[in-house]
């Protein structure tokens, strides 16, 4: 695996003759990489003749100081990690060279960074269209991946995409897993033991919620947030039944129509979201 550190190192490596009509598969990352992070690699080079993986933990993303300055970082393990999926380059770029000579790009959200996150992280969707923009430019790649998991940035990142005029091809990966139901996430290993199986709760709570299609979906977000505070450790900052592709709140459940339930609660001090698909026969 080559490990370049300056975008001119890419653009160096795009230029190569042995490049010609070969696929690029990119997955960008900010590091602490779990089998969440692996799973897209391992599909990229699946799908592709080079996989590149870009780790950088983009200030700009983070609206809480603390948080970004808490980001776990295990560089030496993922790089063992990468070399093991045989992940062929990977990006490590400092903050000039992404921020160095470049404000940011400018999207027109369409009210997608109101919602959910990007009600309770105030720029936080700026900060990530921004980077994954430079980096798009970047590398250029013909296929990205990202996860579900964070799927109001899945949609906002098609969304520049179109608008960027970018020919790249947006590849949605499912949630990642522990045994226990807990989706993975970098911020996980911040939990103790207890606070993890506590926070496993959270996925058991909103797979087996049992409601009908007559239901209220307020009444069923206000049962399931009283349902997973009643766990030890866990606070709910919302839970929010939404359209699949317009993220708009659902004041009603439609037969026929999946509805998206997105929560993000808070273990301890760590902010972890999760999403749950339910379709109606
Ligand atoms: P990060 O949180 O490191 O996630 C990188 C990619 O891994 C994202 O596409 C995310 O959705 C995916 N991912 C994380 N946990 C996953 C899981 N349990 N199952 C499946 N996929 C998972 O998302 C970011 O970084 C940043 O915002 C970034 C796009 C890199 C821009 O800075």
């Amino acid at each position: 695996m080559k490990i370049f550190r300056t975008a001119n190192k890419i653009f160096e490596f795009k230029k190569l003759s042995i490049l010609e009509n070969k696929i690029i598969g990119f997955v960008p990352t900010m590091g602490a990489l779990h089998q969440g992070h692996l799973a897209l690699v391992r599909q990229a080079k699946k799908e592709s003749d080079y996989c590149i993986v870009s780790i950088f933990v983009n200030p700009k993303q983070f609206n809480n100081i603390d948080d970004y300055n808490n980001y776990p970082k295990s560089i030496e393990k993922d790089i063992s990690l990468l070399k093991e999926c045989n992940c062929d380059i990977l990006y490590l770029p400092e903050n000039n060279d992404i921020y160095g000579n470049y404000q940011g790009y400018k999207m027109d959200f369409e009210g997608l960074d109101n919602v959910l996150e990007g009600k309770y992280r105030t720029g936080h969707f700026q900060g990530v269209v921004d980077v994954v923009y430079r980096l798009f430019d970047i590398i250029k790649p013909d296929k990205s991946y990202f996860g579900i998991k964070d799927y109001q940035q899945l949609l906002i990142i098609k969304k520049m995409i179109k608008q960027a005029g970018f020919n790249i091809e947006i590849v949605e990966c499912p949630i990642v897993r522990e045994k226990s139901g807990l989706a993975m996430s970098s911020r996980n290993m911040r939990l103790s033991e207890k606070q993890k199986n506590n926070a496993a709760k959270i996925y058991e709570i909103i797979r087996n919620k049992k409601f009908s299609i007559d239901d209220n979906p307020k009444q069923i977000e206000n049962q399931i947030s009283q349902e997973i505070n009643n766990i030890p450790d866990l606070k709910t900052e919302y839970v929010i039944f939404c359209e699949q592709d317009s993220l708009n709140q659902a004041y009603q459940f439609e037969k026929n129509n999946g509805v998206m339930l997105c929560v993000a609660v808070y273990c301890d001090k760590v902010r972890l979201i999760d999403n749950f698909f339910y379709v109606f026969k």
